[in-house]
């Protein structure tokens, strides 16, 4: 039989328990997918911690907020096994990145026609399966401000999923930047186009040294204090901070937020239109998709454990 991965309470990593269900099917606006990968992601763990942050009501769904307990797997690769009466241009067998979808820790997952996009042959199944919640999160975040050549920017959190994505996106438009990190994870960071600096006491006075031209943009995927603090002093524009988790007050210091917080942008639109161009990037060897670690789908407990514990450079990944 099938196997899902679901919380059973809300609580620590624990309360996932693999269970045996039927292969889904195909309604007729969607397709089902046998699942070869699936990225693992903050949102995940936090869904069902019970410490994730209060969910708009209307945007409850595209959060993965969908039942009393959440749905865990909002991404995935996979090869598709049946296709609903609807549904053009996708056939049986063909090999597919899926996102956004919901429940897609398990062997077989249903996709909306419209979260279907195709694998680049050349393109690694752990890879797939996690590029495209990170990597639209990172083109929503440059594209909210308006990082473009020429720019010097900050990067806090360079070394997570959606740092590394944000990173390479923003060298790729001809932006200098910089982006903190741990030590371990620099080379990896000058190796992708970035400027690393060490997070922690001094940051700003660090950051000044590496980009004495100044800053014109920040953006936020560590959440912290210090994140905050070193955005507000470094860059004057407000409208050019952006954060995607952090401290309460980043509310009234009139930054950018973005996410699927009461009051936050969203940014459906933009982060459906990036999807294409980023498979396309990582499908011809522009965009790199940095998995840490591959962990069994049974295994999913540990690899929460391992993203709880915030310092993997790049994605968790399960495969079934
Ligand atoms: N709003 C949205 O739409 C949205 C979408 C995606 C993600 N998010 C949120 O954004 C955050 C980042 O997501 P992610 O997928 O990139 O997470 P991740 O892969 O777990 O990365 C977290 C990174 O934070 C860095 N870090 C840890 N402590 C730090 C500190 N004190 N100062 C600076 N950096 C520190 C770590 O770098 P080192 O290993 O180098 O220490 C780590 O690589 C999460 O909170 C996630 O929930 C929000």
């Amino acid at each position: 039989m099938p196997r899902i991965v679901r919380p059973t309470a809300y609580g620590t990593p624990d309360v996932l328990t693999v269970t045996e269900v039927p292969v889904p099917r195909a309604a007729a606006d969607t397709v089902v997918v046998e699942v070869r990968a699936a990225g693992v992601n903050p949102v995940d763990w936090k869904l069902y911690s019970g410490t994730f942050h209060a969910v708009d009501e209307d945007l409850k769904e595209s959060a993965g907020v969908t039942a009393s307990l959440p749905s865990l797997g909002l991404e995935c690769a996979g090869v598709v096994t049946e296709v609903g009466s609807e549904v053009s241009g996708v056939r049986v067998g063909d090999e597919v990145i899926v996102f956004p979808v919901t429940e897609a820790y398990a062997d077989y997952v249903t996709a909306p026609a419209s979260s279907i996009l195709p694998k680049p042959a050349g393109l690694g199944w752990p890879e797939a399966g996690s590029l495209l919640l990170t990597g639209t999160t990172a083109a929503h975040a440059l594209h909210a401000v308006a990082v473009d050549a020429g720019d010097t920017v900050l990067l806090h959190g360079g070394s997570g999923g959606v740092g590394l994505m944000a990173v390479q996106l923003a060298a790729a438009r001809g932006a200098t930047v910089i982006a903190t990190a741990a030590p371990r994870n620099h080379a990896l960071l000058t190796e992708l186009g970035a400027t690393p600096v060490a997070y922690g006491p001094g940051l700003a006075d660090r950051v000044r040294t590496a980009a004495p031209q100044g800053v014109d943009a920040a953006a936020d995927f560590a959440g912290t204090e210090e994140a905050l603090d070193v955005s507000l002093e470094l860059v004057a524009d407000r409208n050019r901070i952006v954060s995607l988790t952090g401290p309460d007050r980043r509310v009234e210091a009139g930054i950018k937020l973005i996410g699927y917080g009461p009051g936050q942008d969203a940014g459906t639109e933009v982060r459906a239109a990036a999807r294409a161009d980023l498979v396309h990037r990582a499908g011809s060897g522009t965009l790199r998709v940095v998995v840490d670690t591959v962990f069994p789908l049974a295994e999913a407990a540990q690899a929460h454990k391992a993203g709880l514990a915030g310092h993997a450079p790049g994605k968790l990944v399960l495969v079934p």
